[in-house]
């Protein structure tokens, strides 16, 4: 039996179509995905409910845990959260590498393998950590320190941290338990993401600030800026409709790895790998660069003519559970619109969408169901908020790390190893030439 306290009887007929289209890997309590009415579901409540009411903390909470938490619960995950952005070592280690000229997936993959490792310094958010605090926009304090030649802020960053620190064992950063590890998981990949926005602009990585939401510092570490409550609560929106959905490729690859009992912090890195794809997670930053191309509304039609004409994919349209409008692309389109009304650049670019909307929802929306998805519209909704466009599927990754913690939580307590089988159409029977004798 695949899953002992399974409530169906395995195995289960299904029809199973290239790409394991319509194959049916696990059971699940966490999400549910309805194509075809173009529902989204976490754990029993609606994505809708979720983005008007709930915080990412909180979806967090409910996918991980299985219910809502309750006002104590949600404070004190809130903070652990918080505190467990705070990740120096692994900032350190990963400012090793030349982050500035890597692909930010990558670095991000990357980041999430150095974050096993155990951190020095422990809570001390707010207030001061044994040696020198690293509020670190502050560039003049730390210059005294630094050799001429050596004032970038990036190298001063870094020989701060050679400094011996103190080795006080954290009693909370780093456990056995699988579920310390999902918060700081859930915590560091936002962590680390930010950091990398930093890094490649040459400045350095921030610390958590004790006011803010994980929405809200997630913001500020990445911009430097402390973001309005506006921005504040358009990213916690972003972050809950992203957090999970059902056995899309990433949530699989995580599963995949978790079910061969490798470690947590591998199997998220795989979902990181899956989901930097254009095909998947990396359609946001595609988006936004073909809007740009195509650069106004009256400029729509010809540009998809010649996609037909040259057989190329829409970014930002289709998907391969939803054949009705995606939910998702239904709440963030009209966030889209909102915050293009106050800024002339992306008022264009969001109008450059709703044409292109038209035109591939006139030609392709009744003959094969296909409609903007989840990442047609937040490019937008991020470019607003001054987030430079290669780093918009660092932000996917942020958000659905919760969802790929849940779901491998989820499978390997009811464990088998991941392994269907292949189709074999190849030859048999070939006689094998020596080199020699080929032509
Ligand atoms: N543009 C043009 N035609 C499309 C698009 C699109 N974006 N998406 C699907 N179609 C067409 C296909 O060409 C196919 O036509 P056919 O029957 O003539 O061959 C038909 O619709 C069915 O599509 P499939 O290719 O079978 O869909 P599949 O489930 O394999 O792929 C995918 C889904 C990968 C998302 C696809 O729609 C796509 O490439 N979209 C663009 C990339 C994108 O936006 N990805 C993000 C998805 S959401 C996410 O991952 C978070």
């Amino acid at each position: 039996e695949p899953n002992m306290t399974s409530s169906v009887d395995w195995p289960i007929n299904c029809t199973v179509g290239p790409g394991l289209e319509g194959a049916i890997a696990c059971e699940t309590q966490i999400g549910y995905v309805n194509g075809a009415k173009g529902w989204l579901i976490y754990r029993g409540y609606d994505i809708f409910d979720l983005c008007a009411h709930s915080s990412f903390e909180e979806t967090s909470f409910l996918l991980l845990h299985g219910k809502l938490p309750t006002a104590t619960e949600l404070e004190t995950f809130s903070k652990t959260l918080r505190r467990r952005m705070f990740i120096p070592k692994t900032q350190r280690l990963l400012l090793s590498f030349p982050v500035e000229s890597m692909n930010p997936m990558a670095a991000l993959r990357l980041g999430t393998n150095l974050m096993r490792q155990k951190q020095t310094y422990q809570d001390h958010l707010p207030g001061t950590p044994a040696e020198a605090p690293l509020h670190s926009d502050d560039d003049s304090i730390a210059m005294e320190t630094v050799p001429e030649g050596k004032k970038n802020p990036v190298f001063q960053f870094l020989t701060r941290f050679f400094r011996p620190v103190p080795t006080v064992e954290p009693t909370d950063l780093v456990s056995s338990d699988e579920t310390e590890s999902c918060y700081n998981l859930i915590a560091g990949v936002a962590s680390v993401a930010a950091a990398i926005g930093r890094v490649r602009e040459g400045r350095i990585p921030l610390e958590p600030l004790p006011d803010l939401s994980f929405a809200g510092n997630y913001l500020y570490m990445l911009t430097g800026r402390r973001p309005t409550p506006l921005e504040e609560r358009i990213m916690d929106i972003c972050l809950i409709l992203h957090a999970d959905h059902g056995m899309n490729a990433s949530t699989f690859a995580s599963m995949v790895v978790a079910s061969t009992l490798s470690d947590i912090y591998l199997a998220i890195g795989a979902g990181i790998s899956a989901l930097s794809g254009p095909l998947h997670g990396g359609a946001n930053v595609e988006v936004v660069n073909m809007l740009e191309r195509i650069g106004k509304p009256s400029s729509v039609k010809k540009w998809y003519r010649t996609a037909v004409e040259q057989k190329r994919k829409v970014m930002g349209f289709g998907h391969r559970v939803y054949k009705a409008y995606d939910p998702r692309a239904r709440i963030l389109g009209p966030l889209a619109g909102m915050l293009a009304t106050e800024n002339p650049e992306l008022k264009t670019m969001y109008q450059t969408a709703l044409a292109l909307e038209q035109e591939v929802i006139s030609h392709l929306g009744a003959s094969k169901k296909v409609f903007p998805n989840v990442d047609f519209f937040s490019g937008i909704v991020y470019r607003s908020m001054g987030i430079p466009s290669d780093l918009y599927t660092t932000i996917f990754a942020v958000s659905r790390v919760s969802g790929w913690c849940a779901r491998v939580m989820e499978y390997i307590e009811n464990n088998r190893i991941f392994r269907p089988r292949a189709l074999y159409t190849g030859r048999f029977d070939e006689k094998y030439t020596p080199l020699q004798d080929r032509s």
